[in-house]
């Protein structure tokens, strides 16, 4: 197969934009040369957009670029005067709102240009948890008991009142379409809800409130290639917060992971079913990483989320997840890449 020029977009208005920056990193450096030629692509936090044809890394000068399409493909050309870029694909690491909720892959669709990842409605609904429980219900697939309340609603003291009456304490209150834990918060006492709402309110979307599950938090890849379905053991977070909250995910040193996890044949095949059935109900394409929470008391599993631009940086499970199931980094993005290319009709 001819090399192929991919361009890595990355960075991005939304809060996840430093994990996206390093996601960037990685992917660059284990993109096979021989495979692809990679142009890294930085959006700024107030939506600019910037290119570097270095392959080398993402370190070095950046110059401001237009992106540009005729229907059949984009440019992105450096307002310099510089060569202009014409991708045959995209792999976009952008993370959480405008990158991974469907509107980036609804503008690359529209703009006739090969991605790798989910579309645009299974991005849009994956980034959404209160879609995707949801239809992980309508699967039979256990999730955590849930309310949720629209940015009005949650602001009147009505959702505090149905949180006590049909929730109780304590209780996990997270925005539907956030990222990185970003306005999640465990509420133990009433009156700490206002408090934990307008968190919430901070990001996307509407709220949701959970019954607060103490659990083991396990976490699965699921790569699709050539039509297969390929799914990883779960691997296991193991952290010592509250809860798995930004810092535990990104500085704290005493957050680590373990592939695969110890757990029972049984928890194991369910992880397992569940992925599947949900990569399929989602029309997920390509990617996706499913998480679950194994509750510590009762053993019972639940679903909780899907992300279908899982972090790529070196410590990522998604990657590590992978590589249990026999490929490596650098085979992960090929594959990805090539599939991108190929399995426009999955
Ligand atoms: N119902 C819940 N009970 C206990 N902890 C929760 C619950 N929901 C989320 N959490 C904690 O918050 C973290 C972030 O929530 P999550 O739903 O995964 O959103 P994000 O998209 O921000 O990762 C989880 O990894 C977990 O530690
Ligand atoms: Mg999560």
């Amino acid at each position: 197969m001819k090399r192929v020029r991919v361009a890595v977009i990355f960075g991005g208005k939304s809060r996840e934009h430093d994990v996206s920056v390093l996601s960037a990193k990685a992917v660059l450096s284990h993109i096979d040369k021989n495979v692809a030629e990679a142009a890294a692509v930085m959006i700024s936090r107030d939506g600019g957009i910037y290119i570097q044809r270095e392959t080398a890394g993402i370190c070095r000068q950046y110059v401001p670029a237009e992106l540009c399409t005729d229907g059949h493909g984009i440019e992105i050309r450096p307002t310099d005067g510089g060569e202009t870029f014409r991708p045959d694909c995209v792999f976009s690491v952008l993370h959480g709102e405008y990158g991974e909720d469907g509107r980036l892959q609804g503008m690359l669709d529209m703009a006739g240009v090969p991605y790798v990842g989910c579309g645009c409605t299974s991005s849009a609904v994956c980034m959404d948890k209160i879609y995707t429980k949801i239809i992980a219900e309508h699967c039979g697939i256990p999730t955590v008991p849930w309310l949720s309340f629209d940015r009005e609603t949650a602001k009147d003291g009505q959702a505090e009142k149905e949180i006590s009456e049909k929730l109780g304490f304590p209780v996990f209150i997270k925005p539907a379409c956030g990222g990185s834990s970003f306005g999640a918060s465990s509420v133990t006492r009433p009156e700490e809800l206002c408090g934990a709402i307008a968190n919430a309110l901070s990001e996307p979307g509407r709220v949701l409130a959970e019954r607060f599950i103490p659990a083991r938090e396990l976490e699965c890849a699921v790569l699709s290639s050539d039509g297969e379905i390929i799914v990883s053991p779960p691997g296991e977070i193991i952290h010592s917060s509250g809860f798995y909250d930004y810092e535990a995910k990104y500085s704290r040193q005493d957050s680590r992971t373990e592939v695969p996890a110890d757990i029972s044949d049984e928890i194991k095949t369910k992880v397992y079913n569940y992925s599947k059935i949900l990569f399929r109900a989602l029309s997920c394409r390509q990617l996706a990483r499913i998480d679950f929470f194994l509750d510590k008391r009762t053993s019972e599993l639940y679903f909780n989320e899907v992300n279908t631009l899982p972090g790529f940086t070196d410590r990522s499970l998604y990657p590590r997840l992978i590589e249990e199931t026999g490929t490596d980094f650098e085979g992960l993005l090929t594959s990805l890449i090539r599939g991108a290319l190929n399995d426009r009709d999955i």
